[in-house]
């Protein structure tokens, strides 16, 4: 154990903004627009509602209940709560973050890469050229970039660092996506954008596979599954309101998503790319988009710089988020100090991305696995665990709130709804998880 005493938000507003700031980013503004669009548009809007109500609002609340009540990091507070049957729960966890953040650092690679593009240049041509853009020692470099800045801010500490970069980056985040939101409203063509996004067709969400990647992108978007939200908690004090806090997050996390979709669609009706969107979820954001600022000319530029500021920006809050989860289990179980945490487990991530830097395959794979077994499946075993094996949770999440209803709702939640529905779609989910891992291999 360290012996300097734990690191604690400096107020509230910053748990919130950090958390928010986990919560935000690619899921975001990559994958939510395009699963709304391509499975039912406003029907399933309705069906996320309902799915992050039911299931990703109480596994929320379940970890910041164990996090702020435990003060450790998701391996000793599972401990804390469960006994040394549950560490193992904790470690995947923290296998979790580097999977997810090796992947992820390298999308975000890219993300940067097209904000310098469009500084510096334009993006004519960039559509043909993505492959190229995606993969190999450019795709890596990039990476690297990325890591490096998140690295640096998780080394400086819970308020220092984390808090301090989420109070600067979480407004200019939201100003960035609601002006292009904004902007995208103005274009002509943008009712055809929108009638794209939201066309409501409930015949499209009945079915098991939308289930599935609806609570997929739940867990994803709202970093549930693998500790990151039970970390940030343990740095909170006792008298934070947590049911207040869970709902300010969700809500924060769904505006947004809601909002760049407003953004995006219009703009690529605008100049009649929709032919294009379909295909991949990231080739609606690094083909399709891009060609659309590549034709506006010199507001495209402007536009394209914006709209990929925001991508950055949302994508580090999220990074320092992933980051900090290893970072904080090195912290607590190996005693090591900050920086070399950071630094350590930040590099050893960034080489493991490396595999997903040179091969859009692996890099889809990693994805695949890491939402529907890590996430899902960490989101079951959590469920489980608050509702079952945990003392008296409700007495814990109950600190700090105010009024009392809606408690034992949560705890039924947790032991009934919660793990069925996630076993109904990880039923679904995991063998053909498998199936694209052995394909990968094979091939
Ligand atoms: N929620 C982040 C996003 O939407 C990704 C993330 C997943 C972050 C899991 C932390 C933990 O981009």
């Amino acid at each position: 154990m360290a012996n300097a005493p734990r690191e604690q938000w400096s107020s509230r507003a910053g748990f919130v903004l950090a958390a928010v700031g986990s919560a935000v980013g690619l899921g975001n503004m990559w994958r939510f627009s395009y699963l709304t669009a391509e499975n039912g548009g406003a029907a399933f809007v309705i069906l996320y509602l309902g799915v992050t109500l039911l299931i990703g609002l109480p596994v929320l609340l379940a970890e910041l209940t164990v996090g702020r009540g435990s003060q450790r990091s998701p391996v000793a507070a599972l401990q804390h709560y469960g006994g040394r049957a549950w560490t193992p729960l904790g470690m995947v966890f923290v296998a979790a973050g580097f999977l997810i953040l090796a992947y992820y650092g390298v999308i975000a690679g890219w993300t940067l890469r097209y904000g310098l593009m469009a500084f510096f240049g334009g993006f004519s041509g960039v559509s043909e050229r993505f492959e190229d853009i995606a993969q190999g020692p450019d795709a890596f470099s990039f990476h690297l970039a990325f890591m490096a800045i998140t690295i640096a801010i998780v080394a400086g500490g819970v308020k220092a660092g984390i808090e301090r970069a989420a109070t600067v980056l979480m407004p200019l985040l939201f100003l960035m996506v609601a002006g292009l939101a904004v902007y995208a409203a103005m274009l002509p063509g943008a009712e055809e954008g929108y009638a794209y996004y939201l066309d409501t067709d409930f015949s499209g969400i009945l079915s098991r596979e939308v289930l599935t990647q609806a609570a997929g992108q739940a867990f994803f978007s709202l970093s549930l599954g693998m500790g990151a939200m039970m970390t940030y908690a343990s740095y909170l004090g006792r008298d934070a309101n947590l049911p207040n806090g869970s709902v300010v997050i969700a809500g924060a996390d769904m505006g947004i998503a809601f909002l760049a979709g407003l953004a995006v669609f219009p703009m690529i009706f605008a100049l009649g790319l929709s032919e294009k969107v379909g295909g991949s979820t990231l080739g609606a954001l690094f083909i399709t988009l891009p060609e659309a600022f590549a034709g506006m000319g010199g507001v495209g530029r402007v536009v394209g710089l914006v709209f990929f500021a925001a991508l950055v920006v949302g994508a580090l809050t999220s990074a320092i988020s992933l980051l900090e989860v290893v970072v904080s289990a090195a912290i607590d179980g190996l005693g090591w100090g900050r920086r070399r945490a950071a630094l350590l487990s930040g590099g050893a991530i960034t080489l493991l991305g490396a595999p997903a830097a040179w091969s859009l395959g692996v890099l889809d794979v990693m994805d695949q696995v890491a939402n529907n077994v890590f996430l899902l499946g960490g989101g079951l075993a959590l469920s489980l665990f608050v509702g079952w094996r945990m003392q008296d949770p409700v007495g814990e999440a109950r600190v700090g709130a105010r009024g009392g209803r809606g408690f034992s709702l949560w705890r039924a939640l947790l032991r009934f709804a919660v793990p069925l529905v996630l076993l109904y779609v990880l039923w679904d989910a995991v063998p053909g998880t498998l199936r694209a891992v052995f394909d990968l291999f094979a091939a």
